[in-house]
């Protein structure tokens, strides 16, 4: 063999015992036996070698390129058999490992939220319901007791939508949760109690009010439930809900078409800090009162025989104050960075015993 089959020789096997990986291995294959590799251009040239040379270095080219083939081949199946040795190893899977489970997600605030009612009021034997977001004229309205141009109606700036077909009530994206009560009273067996979170729409839109927002409702029905279970059932729940156990709740009278009395609730908080429960200042929570004998009577229940009471909240705003939530409108935003920093961990639910 000529000195420059020599040196392809060794250079070419030292090149292979080098590679590591079947990149490089492969990098080596290309440079010897690919189009312009050098044993390829070699045998090229073998045809214009003089022709007593040609004979002597064809065959020294061929017992070469045999040779080199095997080496690179060899060195294939050695790199292949480490490569899969190695994934082997990584993928290899620990049955006795408790699992790690990857964080996929995150629980929106508002959803948090309607999970915690759920827990604090599912704990004190509410039922949770669920209602459409289209309500007709009526059960937003009219079986609630607010007549057909009583102002309650231009307050909620309503959208209205069209009538279903053959239908000649005109609808309406439902301005409160308050159609549920309807609802709740025309399908559920008495006595019962019902929270009803869901959305809600009036035409507002501002730094604090969103078309689209959410709200709690809830009623309860009995043959002799009075405003003391009422102020009961809010002030556990608000202690609850906030966490504070001797937070401050006040009743202030009001008025609602669907409650009589009604009263605003609010409870204690420091202005200054934003401390909820500390101070001396009130802030308004929730609407509530007693469910007014006319609404009953509007959904086939006699008020003689049965009473209760009813209140709704906002869910924004108890989730802002609870949670710290400066600003309205990136609830609905999709901001991710909001949401990572705001958002709840889907893996820790709510919690009634360490406390929502
Ligand atoms: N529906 C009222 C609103 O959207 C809130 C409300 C007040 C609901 C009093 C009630 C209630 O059930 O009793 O402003």
């Amino acid at each position: 063999m000529t000195d420059d089959l020599e040196r392809l020789k060794t250079d070419t096997l030292a090149a292979l015992s080098e590679a590591s990986d079947l990149r490089a291995w492969d990098a080596i294959r290309v440079g010897v036996l690919g189009k312009s590799g050098s044993l390829t251009t070699m045998l090229k040239e073998l045809g214009r070698a003089a022709p007593e040379e040609r004979k002597a270095r064809g065959a020294a080219l061929n017992v070469l390129k045999g040779e080199l083939s095997a080496a690179i081949d060899g060195r294939q199946a050695t790199l292949e058999a480490a490569a899969l040795e190695a994934r082997l190893q990584t993928e290899r899977l620990d049955v006795s490992l408790p699992p790690q489970p990857r964080a996929q997600g995150l629980i929106h605030p508002i959803s948090r939220t309607m999970e915690e009612m759920a827990a604090i009021f599912g704990a004190m034997g509410f039922a949770i319901g669920e209602g459409p977001d289209i309500e007709d004229d009526w059960r937003n309205f009219g079986a609630l007791n607010i007549p057909a141009h009583h102002s309650a109606r231009e307050d909620m700036d309503t959208f209205y939508v069209p009538p279903g077909e053959g239908e000649t009530r005109r609808r309406v994206l439902r301005t409160h949760t308050s159609p549920m009560q309807v609802r709740s009273m025309l399908t559920r067996e008495l006595p019962f109690r019902v929270i009803v979170p869901g959305r809600t729409y009036r035409a507002d839109h501002d730094a604090t009010h969103s078309p689209m927002f959410h709200q709690c409702e809830g009623l309860v029905l009995g043959r002799d439930i009075t405003l003391a279970h009422l102020k009961g059932c809010l002030i556990d729940f608000l202690r609850a809900f906030f966490g504070v156990a001797d937070l401050p709740v006040r009743f202030r009278s009001s008025y609602f078409p669907f409650t009589e009395p009604s009263m605003e609730v609010d409870i204690g908080w420091s202005r200054k800090t934003g401390e909820i429960g500390g101070g001396t200042d009130w802030l308004e929570i929730l609407g509530s009162g007693m469910v007014q004998p006319k609404v009953l009577a509007n959904c086939g229940i006699d008020p003689r025989e049965w009473q209760g009471f009813a209140f709704g909240m906002g869910i924004e705003r108890v989730t802002m104050l609870k949670y710290g939530i400066p600003d309205l409108r990136p609830f609905y935003e999709s901001d991710l960075r909001w949401l990572r920093h705001y958002g709840f961990n889907p893996l820790a639910p709510v919690m009634l015993h360490e406390g929502v």
